[in-house]
C-alpha cells in the first residue's frame, strides 16, 4: 500500500491566510497543517508516500519536510497540480506513482484524533475494490453525505441542501489500482471540477465500495471555524493525560 497526500488547491476559503502560502502550511495548534496527514499515514506503517500540491509556494513543502525525516521517513516524493481542477484530478497524478498498487489517500486538510492502521488492514484483507471512512456530524451539508439502506451505502451525494444522513464522508479515501481507469471516465461537476464524490459512487455501483466508522474526533479545517476548531481539538490532545 503506497500513500498519497492531496495537498493541491488555492486555498480561497482561507483568503487572505493563503494569499501568499498554501492552505496546508498553516498552523494547526503546534505544526503546520501537513504535518498531520503524514503522521496518520506513517502510523498506519505506510512510509511510501506522494505529496499533490500546488499553487505558488510549492517550493515551500520541500523546504519544510525535505525527505521525511522527522516522520522516520527515507524519502517523500513530491508532483505538482496545475490550477485546482478537483480532488480527482490530484488524484490523477498519483498514477505513475502509485503503479500496480493499491493506495490510500488523505486530503490535506483532514485531521484525527485516533489512528486508521485498523480499516488500512482490514482494507488490505479486502483485496479490491474501495474503502471510506465515515463520521457523523451535526452539518453533514458541508461534506459529502452517504444515503443508507440498512447497512449499506446506496450513493453518496456531494454537500446536499437536505442531507440523507449526519454522516460525512471523510477524506480518507482506499482504492485499488482500478481507481485510475474510473478517473479517466469522470466530467467536471458544476463547479468545474473532477469530484472525489464521482469516484466513490462508480465504486459504490460496482458494488465494490466498503466503509468504516473513525473513532475519536475528526475535522477538516478548510474553512476559519475548522481551521480554529482543528487547533482547538489538537491542543486538547497534547492536554489530555495519557491512558493505555
Ligand atoms: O473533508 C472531507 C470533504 O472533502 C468530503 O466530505 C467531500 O466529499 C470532498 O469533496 C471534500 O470537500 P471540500 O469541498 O471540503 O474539499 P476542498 O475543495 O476543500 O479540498 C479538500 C482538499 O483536497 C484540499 O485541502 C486539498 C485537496 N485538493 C482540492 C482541490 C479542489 C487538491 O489537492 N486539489 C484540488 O484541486
Amino acid at each position: 500500500m503506497k500513500g498519497v497526500i492531496l495537498a493541491g488547491g488555492l486555498g480561497s476559503r482561507l483568503q487572505p491566510l493563503t494569499k501568499i502560502t498554501n492552505k496546508h502550511l498553516l498552523p494547526i495548534y503546534d505544526k503546520p497543517m501537513i504535518y498531520y496527514p503524514i503522521q496518520t499515514l506513517v502510523d498506519a506503517g505506510i512510509n511510501d508516500i506522494l505529496i499533490v500540491t500546488g499553487g505558488n509556494n510549492a517550493g515551500d513543502f520541500l523546504r519544510l519536510l525535505g525527505n521525511g525525516k522527522e516522520f522516520g521517513l527515507k524519502e517523500i516524493r513530491y508532483t505538482y497540480q496545475e490550477g485546482e481542477g478537483g480532488i480527482a484530478e490530484a488524484l490523477n497524478l498519483a498514477h505513475n506513482f502509485a503503479g500496480d498498487d493499491s493506495i490510500v489517500v488523505i486530503l490535506g486538510d483532514n485531521l484525527i484524533e485516533k489512528g486508521i492502521k485498523h480499516a488500512v488492514d482490514s482494507f488490505q484483507k479486502q483485496g479490491t475494490g474501495a474503502k471510506i471512512l465515515l463520521k457523523e456530524v451535526d452539518d453533514p451539508e458541508r461534506f459529502g453525505v452517504p444515503i443508507i439502506d440498512g447497512d449499506k451505502i446506496v450513493k453518496i451525494e456531494e454537500k446536499p441542501k437536505n442531507p440523507q444522513s449526519n454522516y460525512a464522508i471523510t477524506g480518507i479515501y482506499m482504492y485499488d489500482n482500478s481507481v485510475f481507469e474510473i478517473i479517466k471516465t469522470l466530467k467536471p461537476s458544476d463547479r468545474g471540477e473532477l469530484e472525489i464524490t464521482d469516484v466513490n459512487n462508480a465504486y459504490i455501483e460496482k458494488g465494490s465500495m466498503t466503509y468504516d466508522h473513525i473513532e475519536g474526533w475528526w475535522t477538516d479545517a478548510g474553512t476559519f471555524e475548522s481551521l480554529h476548531h482543528a487547533s482547538n481539538l489538537v491542543a486538547e490532545k497534547r492536554d489530555a493525560p495519557v491512558t493505555s
